[in-house]
């Protein structure tokens, strides 16, 4: 595999571990080698939010690196990769990397990707938001990093839940030049969605 399309993924333990989950999935299906980071908070998420057991979600993962893990190859600058994306990111993660005073692999990880000037994607989930928040957002803004909450797009016309976050998750994929099969862009015409869906009942209901 060329190292220039290894990816680091990172799950930390805000709501929606389910999108990290799905982006293994979906970069399966492309020419990537994902390197697996979670912390000990999302699998915690992991067993609240779905059914599915750690051991699964690391089977998604082409290398599965242990969040206590300091020596992983991730550690370094001179692990050559695309990047990485924290999916979902916690407040706590997030505030880690802003400060570069990281306790977690995961978090290590991230500053690595901001030192080296590598693309760093922070899914941050968390609402609402407090002024502490913004301004951390901001200043890992300046630093280089995308954050890039997961915010679904109601244009794609969703039909499912799983719509809403392969849209989502195909957007931060775009970021790294990857295309995400079926993803619908905006103009592209499709199948109404459950939006329509809504409207309709709307105009039925009585009254
Ligand atoms: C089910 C569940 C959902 C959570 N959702 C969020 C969330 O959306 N955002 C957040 O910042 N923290 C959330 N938390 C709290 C974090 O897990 C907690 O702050 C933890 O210390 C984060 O550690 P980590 O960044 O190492 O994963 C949630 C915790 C649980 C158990």
């Amino acid at each position: 595999m060329d190292e220039h399309k290894r990816l680091v993924i990172g799950i930390s333990g805000a709501s929606g571990v389910i999108y990290g989950v799905r982006l293994l999935e979906m970069l399966r299906a492309l020419p990537v080698e994902t390197h697996l980071v979670m912390t000990k908070a999302a699998e915690v998420a992991l067993a609240h939010e779905t059914q599915l057991k750690v051991a699964e979600v690391h089977a998604l993962a082409r290398r599965c690196h242990a969040v206590t893990d300091m020596a992983a190859p991730l550690a370094s600058g001179s692990f050559q990769c695309l990047g990485m994306i924290v999916a979902p990111c916690s407040i706590r993660s997030m505030s880690e990397i802003a400060t570069g005073a990281t306790s977690t692999l995961l978090t290590r990880a991230a500053d690595v990707a901001l030192k080296e000037r590598r693309r760093l994607v922070l899914m941050v989930r968390e609402t609402p938001l407090h002024l502490g928040h913004l301004r951390t957002m901001a200043a890992l803004a300046e630093m280089g990093a995308i954050i890039a909450p997961p915010v679904p797009a109601f244009y794609a016309r969703p039909h499912s839940l799983e719509d809403m976050i392969d849209h989502t998750l195909g957007r931060v994929l775009d970021l790294f030049g990857l295309a995400a099969p079926n993803l619908r862009r905006w103009g592209e015409k499709g199948e109404p969605g459950d939006g329509d869906k809504l409207r309709a009942l709307r105009r039925n209901k009585p009254g």
